[in-house]
């Protein structure tokens, strides 16, 4: 399975300019990676600077700052790059949005929400859902992830699905029964999609208020794609998030082979989604996780925020 190396960047950097030097700072790193194995690279901006990233992505000079973009274009030009491989590699970095609305999957008086049809339309190719900083401070539950998961899957967004225990769960042994009841969103899911009678039309109906703008049809197709191929789950346990306590490789691997057993019991299909691990990864540590069979990727929090940092985990990656 070819691994992800996925920087989610929270609300950060403070500046649209920092943002533009942390992703060209990245695109340059990743010109120096020995490819050993394939590796997918995917960066999460905040909503803001999504646009502007898109854009530098999308181009080969446009979005770019001239200074920035003259600096490195000189870089290139020392190590024999061309501007246009440049291009082939930049474009190679997936772009994705760390929430969408679930109140509707287009436009609406829904005041300082985004949604997956405005994502879409920039460039945006994936959403970070349930992540446990929105769990905590947005109260978000299987209930509203149904409604965005359905609609990233009708505009062929992909979903990368956060879950994970607090310390407390931790501590008391609880953590398989958290994320059981945090992975059955995508039991609901699979189940709304694969029932092609009213039933099932109407469950699908009943999550969107503008369910008649929807095409039940179209919702079972898209997410019979996002089943194969535009879903990863995201093992982060929140005693690890931020706090520089990573979970030992044997536990995420043994995480990580519960939730294949939960995923399998939905659909056999998904022996085949990548099942990554987030907390406290950084360029020193990852190299045990990416040694690890059952670890299919990273989902990295702080050690994102330096580009070298990042390619560095991108590297340990392509080497393994
Ligand atoms: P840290 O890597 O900073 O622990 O954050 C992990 C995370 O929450 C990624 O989504």
């Amino acid at each position: 399975m070819t691994p992800w190396v996925i920087g989610n960047w929270k609300l950060n950097p403070a500046t649209l300019k920092d943002t533009q030097q942390l992703l060209q700072g990245i695109a340059t790193q990743l010109q120096k990676v020995e490819q050993h194995h394939a590796c997918q690279v995917m960066v999460a901006p905040s909503f803001i600077h999504l646009s502007a990233a898109a854009a530098l992505l999308a181009s080969d000079v446009d979005a770019f700052d001239d200074d920035l973009h003259l600096a490195h274009l000189a870089h290139l030009a020392a190590k024999g790059i061309s501007s246009k491989s440049l291009s082939t590699k930049v474009n190679t970095i997936k772009l994705a949005g760390q929430d969408v609305t679930a109140l509707t999957d287009a436009t609406g008086a829904y005041t300082g929400d985004v949604s997956a049809v405005q994502l879409k339309d920039i460039g945006v190719e994936w959403v970070i859902l349930g992540h446990s900083e929105r769990r905590q401070y947005y109260s978000e539950d299987n209930e509203s992830l149904l409604k965005k998961v359905i609609h990233c899957a009708y505009h062929g967004l992909g979903v990368v699905l956060c879950v994970g225990e607090s310390e407390a769960a931790f501590l008391a042994g609880q953590t398989e029964a958290v994320l059981a009841q945090q992975l059955l969103v995508l039991q609901s899911f699979i189940k709304a999609i694969k029932q092609a009678d009213n039933a099932a039309r109407n469950d699908i109906q009943n999550s969107n208020e503008h369910a008649n703008t929807i095409d039940p049809a179209a919702v079972a197709q898209g997410a019979i794609d996002l089943q194969l191929s535009r879903l990863i789950v995201a093992y982060e346990p929140v005693w690890a998030i931020g706090t520089g306590k990573v979970a030992s490789v044997q536990q995420v691997a043994a995480i990580h082979h519960f939730i294949r057993q939960q995923l399998v019991g939905f659909d056999a299909s998904l022996i085949q989604t990548p099942i990554i691990y987030g907390g406290s990864v950084n360029a020193k540590n990852v190299d045990e996780f990416a040694a690890c069979a059952a670890v299919d990727g990273v989902l990295v929090g702080g050690a994102a925020l330096d580009a070298q940092s990042f390619v560095n985990i991108v590297q340990s990656f392509c080497s393994e």
